[in-house]
């Protein structure tokens, strides 16, 4: 997708279609109140030609001004665009960028479905221009994404242009909009690997990918194998990897941008389980497929390295994937067993299904080893945070407020819905072992809690995020600005969070 700022008139552009939100200037809390009250909508932009085409639609009634609502009118008179697509954002008092960006998408996927190709978006003037850009540029990225790869009757419709119609410092926006591209693209490039089914996204597929995309952007990339992982004594990773007839790999991409001081060194660790069975202890079939995105973490990082390596702030990143295959056979791991990890902890197997803690044990520890002074983790670790936070929140957990603090600015700034969730002592009881240092599952209560303490372990004292993205990597049912299917979350957060460092 083709992007371009212009600062001409929206009336005078000729385009397939001019986009303008229509916002509910009534007080929110009355809308709530009184659900006859009539909507007061307006147009969100200045300009006089565009919001005279819309007069008689708005005052006939017969726009609610709700979130998503959508009218395409054709021929707008006194307008050189063919088509005019209002959109509805809800009150204007509490229009954010967050909505914005949903709103880009809603576009695209509108416009898209009709077999149009380009469109010219007009930002809405209460929002800062320069945020407005990014948010368009990476909603309507969101947007542009369909799922359905292997269907023979696959259209691949996309937007190929899309204009951004707004006001001030062209050269600013226009990096603006470039950055959000990249940000977008790399969001897109991590949905492209996490659609993949397992036969298509193996362990080594995963690496091949990783390499290529490593070569394309120009950062360094090194793959390890089952005897390699094995010789590094990351006990804990092979437990998982040593059932599965699918080699398993050790992803390291390395960003080192010439003039980035020593320190910090920044490690984003992701779980990359191509399919997870639940090994011996089994899983139930319904909904087993699902498991394919269970490397959803690690694709997020792969993804989120492109970003990195093509925005090139002045600070080192080190990449860690941990990718295996959870499968049950007779060389599979069993309950009861007793692994010694990386880092010389002993862990009892309770739960095979338990698994991505055991590989990001390594991953974790294995960049504290290469020097990594910060650590974040994503990773699709527990049902238990879809029980506390649903669909709509991943979990955030810190061992450390400082480091929250300046990830949650990050996540606020990224535009994507985090909810941090506690780690205090009392949880290690949970995790405790009779036979070894500790056990890989804490039991039901406070699962994503048990299992985030038992990933602190390895941090240690190290300032450390994990992410727990279970609910939110795959979006369940399609949304009018996202298809169903994966979502990309995080790596916009992770990008922002390491540009941050560098400022
Ligand atoms: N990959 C799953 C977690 C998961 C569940 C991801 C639902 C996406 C959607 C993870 O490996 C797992 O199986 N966790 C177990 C842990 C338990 C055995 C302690 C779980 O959550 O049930
Ligand atoms: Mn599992
Ligand atoms: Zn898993």
């Amino acid at each position: 997708m083709k992007t371009t700022i212009s600062l001409s008139t929206p009336a005078e552009l000729e385009t397939e279609s001019l986009v303008a939100i229509a916002l509910n200037q009534a007080d929110p809390a009355q809308i709530d109140k009184n659900k006859d009250a009539k909507p007061q909508i307006k147009l969100a932009t200045a300009d006089s030609a565009v919001q005279s085409v819309t007069a008689d639609l708005f005052s006939s009634g017969e726009v609610t001004g709700k979130p998503f609502e959508i009218n395409l009118l054709h021929k707008p008179a006194g307008v050189k665009a063919k088509r005019l697509l209002l959109i509805s954002g809800g009150a204007a008092k509490k229009f954010t960028g967050y909505d914005l960006r949903r709103i880009a998408g809603t576009a695209v996927r509108t416009l898209k479905a009709r077999g149009i190709r380009s469109l010219a978006f007009i930002a809405p003037p209460g929002i800062p221009a320069e945020e407005a850009v990014r948010a368009i540029v990476e909603g309507a990225l969101v947007g542009n994404f369909d799922p359905d790869y292997y269907r023979s009757d696959r259209k691949d419709q996309k937007i190929d242009a899309l204009t951004i119609l707004t006001t001030g410092d062209k050269a600013t926006l226009e990096k603006a909009a470039n950055e959000a591209q990249v940000i977008g693209e790399s969001q897109n490039f991590t949905r492209d690997l996490v659609n993949e089914p397992s036969n298509r996204m193996t362990p080594t597929i995963l690496a091949d990918r990783a390499k290529k995309m490593c070569q394309e952007v120009g950062l360094k990339c090194e793959v390890y194998g089952a005897d390699k992982i094995k010789e590094m004594k990351m006990g804990a990773f092979w437990s998982v990897a040593q059932g599965s007839d699918e080699p398993p790999a050790l992803i390291v991409m390395r960003y080192e941008p010439a003039g980035a001081p020593e320190k910090p060194v920044l490690g984003l660790v992701g779980k990359g389980i191509t399919f997870d069975t639940g090994g011996i202890s089994i899983k139930p079939a319904d909904g087993m497929e699902k498991m394919k995105y269970d490397m959803a973490g690690g694709a997020t990082m792969i993804g989120a390295m492109r970003a990195i390596a093509l925005l090139k702030p002045k600070v080192k990143v080190i990449g860690i994937v941990c990718a295996t295959e959870n499968m049950p056979s007779g060389k599979a791991q069993k309950p009861g067993d007793v692994q010694i990890a990386m880092s010389g902890k002993s862990i009892e197997i309770i739960n095979t299904d338990a698994e991505g803690r055991l590989v990001l044990a390594d991953g974790l520890f294995y960049a504290r080893q290469l020097g990594c002074t910060h650590l974040v983790d994503a990773a699709t670790l527990t049902g238990a945070v879809v029980v506390a936070l649903g669909y709509t929140n991943a979990g955030i957990f810190a061992n450390e407020d400082a480091m929250y603090d300046r990830f949650r600015k990050a996540n606020v700034e990224a535009g994507e819905k985090m909810w941090r969730l506690p780690l205090d002592d009392e949880y290690k009881e949970n995790i405790k072992s009779t036979i070894a240092d500790i056990v890989n599952s804490g039991g039901r209560w406070g699962g994503a809690i048990n299992a985030a303490m038992f990933l602190k372990e390895f941090a240690e004292d190290t300032p450390w995020i994990h992410l727990d993205i279970a609910g939110t990597a795959w979006t369940e049912d399609q949304k009018p600005w996202i298809a169903k299917g994966p979502s990309g979350i995080a790596l916009r957060s992770l990008v922002a969070f390491v540009k941050g460092f560098a400022s």
